[in-house]
């Protein structure tokens, strides 16, 4: 008797699994992500996590040692930033962005910076895995940045138990995986690239990290909505998750931290993309502000990133609109906060914009989050209206 053919569903999104076809996943609420799978129905294995690696005794937390590392620095001091001070053994950090942002330069750049030699003892062990370029167009990436290739260990393969059964060898310190959504299990039928996979995959991964003490960095794609590329399970998998981006057509690249089990989100770490790779950029003020001297509409505010103070313009453009119903458009802050403060304007200021279009830029992408940003809003709006700069005085 010939084996039934088991069917499901499973959703390219989160990766709930249903026995029926909707257009909703129940999982997750995504429209059209639900796939036809064949083969038997996965066993949950996404065993990840740092509980895998202890007992199940139960002890008090006086017991347990808490003389973890701190991390070591990775010498890329805008990627250390975000990291939270430097690579915790053990720690996997997922980094996502849009292909061709520089995820792979920043990576080799940081692995050569660890690997090299330091004047307290030797670098790091480290592995660049590749699943996406060949050997040859890693190294000559390297020869580009300028990076010494003596000690620099690659190894080009997308299978899973494969890079963990040399890896177990080689028992480096620091792991690259570029990218996760070419690794591939046996433990799985499936294509690569699709959800079980890539949890699969990266299950393993982060269980041979927790296990090990390797740092692990994977690189991720972001799909065309902008969230890391299939399962967001991944991102409960990992312990850091760093975002990658770029105003468009901008040399300048962001890296935002979205999730850090060892420092704090809300830091930036500022990038230029130059001919020999990613530079930090020392004053980030300076790439917000777009030129010196008032004009009207533009006024410059201190706000926070993080830890650190930065300078950003704002910009506003009011003019006399011809449409029944005026336009107002924010880059950079909140449309309805920027309607709302135009209300408010008009209502306990006499400010009256209803016949005018609005337009608001902060320069450099940044987005105005914090309540003071209000007040170079307001003064921005006000000084297009009259055709005044703000003066020294
Ligand atoms: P890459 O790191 O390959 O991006 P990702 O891995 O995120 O897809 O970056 C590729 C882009 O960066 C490519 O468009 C060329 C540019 N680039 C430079 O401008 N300077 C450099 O030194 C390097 C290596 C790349
Ligand atoms: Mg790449």
């Amino acid at each position: 008797m010939a084996a039934k053919k088991t069917l499901h569903y499973q959703c390219q999104e989160c990766g709930h699994i249903t026995q029926r076809w909707a257009g909703q996943c129940p999982g997750c609420g995504e429209w059209n992500t639900l796939l036809e799978q064949s083969g038997p129905l996965p066993k949950s294995t996404s065993k990840a996590g740092y509980a895998g690696a202890a007992g199940s005794e139960v002890i008090t937390a006086t017991e347990v040692d808490v003389t973890g590392d701190p991390g070591v620095p990775t010498g890329i001091t805008e990627l250390d930033r975000v990291l939270g001070g430097g690579l915790v053994p053990g720690a996997v950090v997922l980094i996502g962005g849009d292909p061709g942002i520089g995820k792979s330069t920043l990576l080799l750049q940081a692995l050569a910076s660890l690997i090299a030699p330091a004047a307290n003892g030797p670098g790091l062990n480290g592995i660049y895995v590749t699943g996406e370029e060949s050997l040859s167009q890693v190294v000559q990436r390297a020869e580009r940045l300028g990076l010494p290739r003596d000690g620099l260990k690659l190894m080009a393969e997308t299978e899973v138990e494969r890079i963990i059964a040399s890896a177990a060898r080689e028992r480096p310190n620091v792991m690259i995986i570029d990218s996760v959504q070419t690794m591939h299990t046996e433990l799985i039928p499936s294509a690569p690239g699709g959800v079980a996979q890539v949890r699969e995959s990266t299950a393993q991964l982060v269980r041979f990290a927790k296990r090990t003490g390797t740092a692990l960095l994977l690189v991720g794609h972001v799909t065309k909505e902008g969230a890391l590329a299939g399962p967001r399970v991944l991102e409960h998998m990992v312990d850091t998750v760093l975002y990658f981006e770029s105003e468009n057509s901008s040399r300048y690249r962001m890296v935002r931290a979205i999730k850090n089990r060892f420092g704090a989100v809300n830091e930036i770490g500022i990038f230029a993309m130059t001919e020999r790779g990613l530079r930090g950029v020392a004053n980030p003020s300076a790439i917000f502000l777009s030129r010196s001297g008032a004009s009207p509409g533009s006024v410059v505010m201190v706000t926070r990133e993080g830890t650190r103070p930065l300078l950003v313009e704002v910009q506003a453009l009011v003019d006399q609109s011809n449409l029944g119903n005026p336009r107002r458009l924010a880059v950079g802050m909140d449309p309805n906060r920027l309607a709302m403060l135009l209300a408010v304007l008009h209502r306990h200021g006499g400010v009256a914009t209803q016949d005018q279009d609005v337009f608001i830029n902060v320069v450099g992408g940044v987005r105005l989050a914090e309540p003071a940003a209000v007040l170079a809003v307001v003064l921005a709006v006000l000084t297009s209206l009259r055709h005044r700069s703000m003066s020294a005085d």
